[in-house]
């Protein structure tokens, strides 16, 4: 699906309606990494359909995984992925650079398969995510025998000679699921133990998706533990839907007038589900129930309902299980209470300077809001006039934008919106079919 470059968002008086988003991107990117390396045919439903999950699989078809989609049973369902796995270990050198695209996710955890095997794989992306930090994945994968090289900064493009692994007790500066996750997966690889004690709780993804190949982990808290050389089973899997992706219609449907939404089929996974306390919080109505248990992931269905506003102050502690929900989470300070974060200065390093980028954007259509080294407030009392924005290539700004955008008293034109197919392709059809104007 091709998105346009520029797309006009005009103001909505409510949104409402029922839908299911695309498949999971973080889970995706774990389900496609494990089946390359375990032993057998994975299939893997509802695959998430953006771009960044889509350079994970060409990657892992570089590196001589036999990957194939087939087309979905049902209409509007996304198509199968099926992936004959090489084996703990039995990945070979891809014949060129690895291209990561937009993705991090891509590029920090398949640092820690390829870190395993022993040829030069050369990580490379496009002009966002060769400007991101790889330093906190080439200090822990040397320290396991790997030889990294990567350009100025440690910025991509990174070149890893990998080999024989051996485990490390690791403790990240920063906390990261794609940086305990690089760390777990070479660790698989590793002789002896790896484990990880994070500095805060991070998505769990990696560890269910290692239990549902039929790894076995010892998890105490923020510490988790393996033995390295556990092969992996190839396995059905079933992707749930992107709460994050979710997070967009949930904000919406808090912010608007007789915003009421429900999704269906969506991870309610504890270790994601902090945008609904602060949600919550600010004070919407939200049922959230879990109705299976698929590879230990909890899928469910969601309602959120507009009833009051209030302010919301995001605090460090929080920051790093809403850490992709909080540009969508600062445009409910355009609509009515203001919204402050602090202890957020990993956004300066995502897709695009989320702080500097996402202050910008809603000051080009009229918010009241300021930077903040660390985080940002959006004050109330202002509703916004709509504008000119840019997403500046980023995703989560392109989508974010357009949220604050149906509370706006004019349209807003959103530059640089074909961001969204970075992992929600879908996203403005999705918005016309649940905006009411
Ligand atoms: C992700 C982890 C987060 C998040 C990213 C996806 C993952 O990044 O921002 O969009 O799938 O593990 P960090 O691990 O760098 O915080």
């Amino acid at each position: 699906m091709r998105v346009a470059d520029r797309v006009s968002v005009s103001p909505a008086l409510t949104i409402s309606g029922a839908l299911r988003v695309p498949g999971d991107k973080s889970i995706s990117h774990r389900y496609g990494l494990l089946a390359a390396i375990a032993d057998g045919r994975s299939t893997i439903a509802n695959y998430a359909p953006g771009a960044d999950c889509a350079s994970t699989l060409a990657c892992l078809s570089a590196l001589g995984a036999i990957v194939s989609r087939t087309p979905a049973s049902r209409d509007g369902e996304a198509p199968m992925v099926t992936i004959e796995g090489r084996g703990l270990r039995g990945l070979r050198a891809a014949a060129g650079d690895l291209d990561c695209g937009n993705s991090g996710s891509t590029m920090r955890m398949l640092g820690g398969v390829v870190a395993a095997h022993p040829f030069i794989s050369t990580l490379v992306g496009d002009a966002s995510l060769s400007r991101r930090p790889m330093r906190r994945i080439i200090g822990p994968l040397t320290q396991m025998g790997a030889v990294i090289t990567a350009a100025p900064g440690d910025r991509p493009p990174v070149r890893i000679q990998g080999g024989d692994l051996t485990g490390i007790h690791f403790t990240p500066d920063t906390p990261s699921a794609q940086v305990k996750s690089a760390v777990l997966l070479a660790g698989l690889q590793a002789s002896g133990q790896t484990s990880v004690l994070e500095p805060a709780s991070t998505r769990d993804h990696t560890e269910r998706a290692l239990a549902a190949f039929g790894a076995n982990l010892t998890i105490n808290g923020r510490f988790i533990a393996l033995q390295g050389g556990q092969r992996l089973r190839g396995t059905d899997l079933t992707v749930p839907g992107d709460l994050s992706s979710a997070a967009f219609w949930a904000v919406a449907a808090a912010a608007l007038p007789d915003g009421d939404v429900s999704i269906h089929n969506v991870g309610l996974n504890s270790s994601r589900a902090a945008l609904l306390e602060v949600l919550r919080r600010f004070g919407a109505d939200i049922d959230a129930t879990v109705d299976d248990t698929i590879n230990g992931e909890p899928i469910g269905r969601l309602r959120i309902r507009h009833r009051r506003m209030t302010d919301l102050v995001i605090a460090p502690g929080e920051v790093p299980e809403v850490i992709d929900e909080l540009p969508v989470l600062a445009t409910l300070g355009t609509f009515g209470g203001s919204v402050t974060v602090s202890g957020a200065g990993e956004l300066r390093v995502k897709e695009s300077d989320r702080i500097a980028e996402l202050v910008a954007g809603l000051r080009a259509m009229g918010a009241d809001a300021d930077e903040r080294p660390d985080g940002f407030q959006v004050r109330s009392g202002r509703r916004l006039t709509g504008g000119t924005v840019h997403a500046k290539h980023d995703h989560r700004l392109a989508m974010a934008f357009a949220i604050a955008a149906l509370g706006a008293s004019g349209p807003t034109e959103i530059l640089g919106a074909e961001a969204v197919a970075v992992s929600y392709p879908a996203f403005f059809e999705d918005l016309d079919r649940l905006a009411r104007r």
